[in-house]
């Protein structure tokens, strides 16, 4: 059983994935108006990556007897269209998902709730590759110079990623 302070606080992680879902999810539709259609895929990929990451706190918090409480999810801002800048704002949206999932792993010490210490351990393990995929997006722009010969290129590239994690969720929580 967790907490209540525990328990809220992974609720607002759940609303925290979920917005990321809904950002990436918004920069994926202005993208592919945009006609980039490969930078679209690859953030409607991200969109399902944050699913997935909220839904795997649910259904922890459902294993854990604990309550799911949902809140509302703020409308998505950018205003990056270029695709430097657009990525310079995923890997700094990315930079404060880390530093919200390493409160989780401090409190979870802090009360010593040796499950949730261990669950969120994933989640620290994943935000490195998160951190990781942004700046390496973000590096081959820059070696290729920012170029639109370049960024045709990366669009491309990006347009070949697939979808890693489950899309349905129906047994992600409740486990036996
Ligand atoms: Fe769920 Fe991109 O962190």
């Amino acid at each position: 059983m967790l907490s209540k302070k525990m328990t809220d606080r992974i609720n607002l992680q759940i609303n925290r994935e979920m917005y990321s879902a809904y950002l990436y999810l918004a920069m994926s539709a202005r993208m592919g108006e945009a006609g980039y259609k490969g930078v679209a895929n690859w953030l409607m990929i991200q969109y399902h990556e944050e699913m997935f990451h909220a839904m795997k706190l649910y259904g922890y918090l459902e294993d854990q007897g604990s309550a799911v409480a949902l809140e509302a999810i703020a409308k998505p801002e950018f205003k990056e269209t270029a695709i430097k800048e657009l990525f310079q704002r995923v890997l700094e949206h990315e930079k404060g998902v880390s530093g919200s999932i390493r409160e989780i792993a401090a409190l979870a010490r802090e009360e010593k709730d040796y499950a949730t210490e261990a669950f969120i351990q994933w989640y620290l393990t994943e935000q490195v590759e998160e951190e990781k995929n942004a700046s390496e997006i973000l590096q081959t722009i820059d070696l290729m110079g920012n170029s639109a010969q370049g960024l045709y290129m990366l669009n491309i590239e990006l347009g070949k990623r697939k979808l890693g994690v489950p899309s349905d969720f129906t047994s992600m929580g409740g486990e036996d």
